[in-house]
């Protein structure tokens, strides 16, 4: 029995041990990552220094034991009082390169950013200042840690649309920089259908259109952004899976979603990750692919989400495999470039 025991034991974790260095070594894109989500305590006190701003947390401890979060609100007001010691063109700079930095220990290949411009605008930090300190870490980056990148600019849904027009007219010069328009913060309430206007304005402008739905809102959520906003990518989507239709529409338009397993542990979305439906909706046909959200505030970077979730669920290899192949199809790269890195991932497996 004993023996038996440990060859079970030993069979399990020569299992695990296999699907982590997978899960290390396979080349892979981040489609939703907030990269004022990427701000890591002990940056937060050193740019709080740089800057000269009294933050309400003292030590690291006091920070760690504030990042207990009972749902999404909680953590957002925690999240936008740390954005608030980024002032400078240069501590953009800085956040940028040092989240691409731990991207590529990952095997992170591609990356599409979020940035919040209204959360630093808000502050008078000008959206000049923000946008060209993320593309010149972004370009730096690529030079550096040969990962390539878009922008994602996003719009701080408790706020008014007419705000979301405003930053809008202020992004346009910049256009060039940027690759699609999101939707995040308070979901409850907040409907993407407030958003039409802007959106619609957006893709006029040749902007694509992400939406953040279903993290803790209702599957009618997803369906707006699907119908209202005209989006490419649903980011999280869990409640997709509670509705049989719009599951059954996302299969059928192959609409990817970016889901955010340690974040939905944190926030509340899920009780437990065996719970989380991520292995359900790869079984189903769903097009999912696996993020980090806010690494710094969720314990984890992309890797830790990869792992986490495999040992969870009993994710196997193949599940891995086509994580991976999904994160690059579903990215807004060309066909000749996801080509290229489906065919990278293929030369390790
Ligand atoms: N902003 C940063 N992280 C977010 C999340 N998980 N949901 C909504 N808005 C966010
Ligand atoms: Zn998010």
């Amino acid at each position: 029995m004993i023996e038996n025991k440990n060859y079970y034991d030993t069979i399990i974790f020569m299992r695990n041990k296999n699907i982590h260095n997978l899960i290390e070594k396979i080349p892979k894109a981040e489609l939703h990552l907030h990269i004022e989500g990427s701000l890591e305590s002990d940056m937060m006190f050193n740019l709080a220094k740089r800057n000269k701003i009294q933050l309400k947390f003292k030590t690291i401890d006091e920070i760690k034991k504030a990042y207990e979060f009972n749902n999404l609100q909680e953590f957002l007001d925690i999240y936008y009082e740390g954005a608030g010691v980024l002032i400078t063109e240069e501590d953009f700079y800085d956040l940028t390169l040092a989240y691409l930095k731990r991207a590529q220990e990952q095997n992170i290949v591609h990356v599409e950013i979020f940035f919040d411009p209204q959360t630093h605008t808000k502050r008078a930090i000008p959206f000049k200042t923000v946008i060209t300190g993320i593309r010149n870490g972004l370009v730096d980056g690529e030079k550096k840690y040969k990962i390539s990148s878009k922008i994602i600019m996003s719009f701080l849904r408790h706020l008014e649309e007419r705000d979301a027009f405003e930053t809008l007219e202020e992004a346009l010069p910049f256009k060039e920089w940027i690759t699609a328009v999101g939707l995040d913060s308070s979901e409850m309430g907040h409907p993407p259908s407030k958003f039409k206007s802007i959106f619609e304005k957006s893709l006029r402008e040749g902007l694509l259109t992400v939406a953040h739905a279903g993290e803790e809102g209702p599957p009618e959520y997803i369906t707006e952004a699907l119908n209202i906003l005209k989006v490419s990518r649903i980011d999280h989507g869990n409640a997709s899976i509670n509705d049989e239709e719009v599951l059954k529409e996302l299969i059928k338009i192959k609409m990817p979603l970016t889901l955010c397993p340690l974040s939905n542990l944190k926030l509340k979305v899920v009780k437990d990750l065996k719970d989380h439906p991520a292995k359900r909706m790869l079984d189903s046909g769903l097009l999912v692919t696996i993020n980090s959200d806010d690494p710094a505030y969720f314990g984890g970077y992309i890797n830790e989400n990869y792992t986490a979730l495999a040992n969870s669920l009993n994710l196997i290899e193949e599940d891995i495999i086509t994580l991976a192949e999904n994160s690059i199809n579903a990215s807004f790269l060309t066909a000749a470039e996801k080509r290229a890195y489906i065919g990278r991932i293929k030369a390790i497996v």
